[in-house]
């Protein structure tokens, strides 16, 4: 496939659905922010009361998604669904669902149909290693447990939500653990994957490194 794709993985309040938008951006490029999948087939779960345990129910879920990316905006059939599935439930539930096997087979092929002209820059856990192992550039954006904490805190409080430290930091720790020990499709660098520490960078320093290496190839 000569349709290029920049893929950046890495763990939770890594930066990645930032740099990986403002890159998107900078070079006119489609984005696929494969966690709003997770997290929406998650939502999708949960509102037909379904076991999210059970394997088979929770993949035709996924298998019959009907979502679209509007601009910044995330929908579910016709209903606006961007900040429902940012909510914390939503968010833990995606992560328990994504450890199953079936339920990442149901959302391949629609990972793949993301990459159109002119390009894509594709945002997740298993971009570089699972869905575009054949991508052009792969990043992987890491950040210390308490520069990301310190990140989602303040997003949090600017957002007019109370956060505390202790629960975030062992939050992101759980989160972390769960995506990296699970079976299938675990969080890891690809082998040939740039690493980027961003624990004392801004957003735009990092894009500036990845369009730089994107330059380079
Ligand atoms: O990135 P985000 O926090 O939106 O992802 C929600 C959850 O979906 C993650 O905790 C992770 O378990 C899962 N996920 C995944 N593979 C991806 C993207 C997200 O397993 N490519």
């Amino acid at each position: 496939n000569i349709i290029p794709v920049i893929t950046i993985d890495g763990p939770t309040a890594s930066g990645k659905g930032t740099v990986a938008s403002r890159v998107a951006e900078r070079l006119g490029f489609h984005l696929l922010d494969s966690g709003a999948l997770y997290r929406l087939t998650a939502l999708s779960a949960l509102r037909a009361g379904a076991n999210l345990a059970d394997e088979t129910a929770v993949a035709q879920v996924g298998h019959y998604l009907d979502c679209s990316f509007v601009g910044d905006q995330v929908f579910l059939g016709k209903e606006e669904v961007t900040e429902a599935i940012r909510a914390e439930e939503v968010g833990n539930s995606a992560s328990r669902i994504a450890a199953l096997p079936a339920v990442r087979q149901a959302l391949f092929d629609l990972q793949l149909r993301f990459r159109t002209a002119p390009g894509l820059v594709a945002d997740g856990r298993d971009m570089g290693t699972v869905i575009f192992p054949g991508a052009q550039l792969k990043v992987f954006l890491t950040a210390s447990v308490a520069a990301r904490a310190e990140r989602r805190y303040k997003q949090l409080i600017g957002k007019g939500f109370s956060a505390n430290m202790d629960g975030l930091l062992a939050d992101l720790q759980a989160r972390d653990a769960r995506d990296m020990n699970r079976a299938v499709a675990p969080l890891a660098p690809a082998a040939d994957a740039h690493l980027l520490d961003t624990s004392n960078m801004t957003a735009d320093e990092a894009v500036e490194q990845v369009l730089g290496w994107y330059a380079e190839k």
